[in-house]
């Protein structure tokens, strides 16, 4: 069996954890890749909501067996919180939960670290969520991470301490954050026990067995492309491949065992945190978006930049990732706008161009914007693709074009089950 997976092609909050937990029910296995805490994927159903961070967003469905691949960088404080919120729902999720020994553990004074390198940054800070995500990574590359494996390892403690000691004479280089080391040292020991409890696993056979013995496997992707740490908008950027190259590297497949790559967008477009957002609407139009699409972070609660859908940046991701087909989500926020923007191009210095430019973050874009009428109805009742609103019909159709890549399913609400399947999906 090949494995298929699920991305954002975005910066990140494209609705991925809903359309995973949906499709979930056709998989045996969800995975996640990369990424940590700083994720949070939303799932809605039953009336009830849900917010996960680390946990993989099939877990609410009855037998599928999620795990937390090699890529990930796990806090145990928040991490532990998420099972809390799972037994208190009566989720049984003890056999069905398994984390990669070889996934980095995210230590307190990485947060430490994230805050105080943040705040040296000043103004042109990146707008970390502060999860202690860089410079985890930084270690995991620097090879002085500590992995949750280690945990068995009778020299735990000696490795904690000395990675600590190291991280605190680092800190001394940055301005003082206020931080309790002794209080967040305390949860994180204590929390070690609920990663104790869970299976651990070598999670690369684990997989790679899964797959040869016929398993479906769906892996989930965190954060959006544009925050790639290679092709995202550099420095603005999170530290982890959040393309479909990092399926391989974050779980142990081959590139040979990809198979369908699910691409997910808004119907428009957000940005949480600094950077370049050519498409951005920095004006009542925005406004309307973030209230229209409650655009508010899942795990900061900051108010998400807003602005048109963006087809430059998406062909590129598109590219990227080797996208076969696309779910495009919060079409439904779009219900009573008069006009519709596509940003199908940008101007720098009066000269078009229709690919993303080295140089993004220092240059002037001008946006070129083609409007398409709205709808002005809601999509309450639309069960199919045709029975959406002719004008919603013509903006899918055009972005199907123009991207040329199929568009699968169109999600109208925050729930699990609005969506409309437009083409034969997977399978
Ligand atoms: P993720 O990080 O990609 O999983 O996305 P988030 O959960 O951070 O943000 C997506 C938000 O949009 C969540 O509040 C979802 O409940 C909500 N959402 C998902 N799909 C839809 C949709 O089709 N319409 C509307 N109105 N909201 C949606
Ligand atoms: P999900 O999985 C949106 C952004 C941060 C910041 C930059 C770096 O929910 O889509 P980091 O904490 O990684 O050092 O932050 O990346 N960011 C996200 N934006 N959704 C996310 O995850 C994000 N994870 C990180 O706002 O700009
Ligand atoms: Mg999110």
């Amino acid at each position: 069996m090949k494995i298929d997976v699920i991305l954002g092609l975005q910066w990140g909050d494209e609705g991925k954890g809903k359309i995973v937990d949906y499709l979930a029910n056709k998989y045996d296995i969800v995975a996640r890749f990369q990424g940590g805490p700083n994720a949070g994927h939303t799932l809605i159903f039953d009336n009830k909501k849900f917010v996960l961070h680390t946990v993989p967003s099939g877990i609410f469905r009855p037998n599928l067996i999620n795990l937390i691949g090699n890529g990930v960088v796990l806090d145990p404080i928040t991490f532990e919180k998420e099972i809390n919120n799972l037994i208190d729902n009566h989720i049984d999720f003890e056999k069905r939960l398994l984390v990669s020994r070889k996934a980095h553990l995210i230590l307190p004074t990485h947060r430490l670290l994230d805050a105080a390198s943040e705040a040296a940054k000043g103004k042109e800070k990146i707008g970390s969520t502060l999860k202690g995500i860089g410079p985890t990574y930084m270690d995991k590359t620097g090879r002085n991470g500590i992995r949750v494996g280690d945990i068995e390892s009778v020299d735990f403690l000696e490795k904690y301490n000395a990675l600590k000691n190291k991280h605190l004479a680092l800190a001394s280089i940055y301005p003082s954050v206020e931080f309790d080391l002794d209080a967040e040292e305390k949860k994180w020991f204590d929390s070690l026990n609920c990663l104790k409890s869970l299976q651990l696993v070598d999670a690369e056979y684990y997989i790679n067995e899964a797959l040869e013995h016929g398993k479906k496997v769906l892996a989930e992707g965190a954060q959006g492309s544009m925050l790639d740490i290679d092709f995202g908008t550099y420095p603005f950027v999170t530290s982890s491949n959040t393309l479909t190259a990092g399926v391989c590297s974050g779980l142990g497949v081959a590139p040979g065992k990809i198979g369908e790559v699910i691409g997910i967008s808004k119907a428009y477009c957000t940005r949480v945190g600094s950077g370049p957002f050519p498409s951005e609407l920095d004006n009542e139009t925005g406004e309307k978006l973030r209230k229209e699409g409650f655009e508010f972070g899942s795990t900061t609660g900051r108010a998400r930049r807003c602005g048109w859908i963006d087809l430059v940046q998406l062909k590129y991701t598109i590219m990227l990732n080797g996208v076969t087909q696309i779910v495009l989500t919060k079409i439904d926020v779009l219900n009573s706008f008069d006009e519709i923007g596509v940003c199908t191009g940008y101007t720098i210095n009066g000269k078009e161009i229709s690919t993303v430019p080295f140089d993004i973050n220092s240059v002037q874009i001008e946006p070129v914007i083609t409007t398409f009428p709205g709808w002005n109805t809601t999509l309450e009742e639309a069960m199919t693709f045709s029975q959406l609103p002719n004008n919603a019909r013509t903006l899918v159709q055009y972005l199907e074009k123009q991207l040329s890549t199929k568009i699968a399913i169109i999600s109208t609400s925050p729930d699990r089950n609005s969506l409309v399947f437009k083409s034969e999906f997977i399978d």
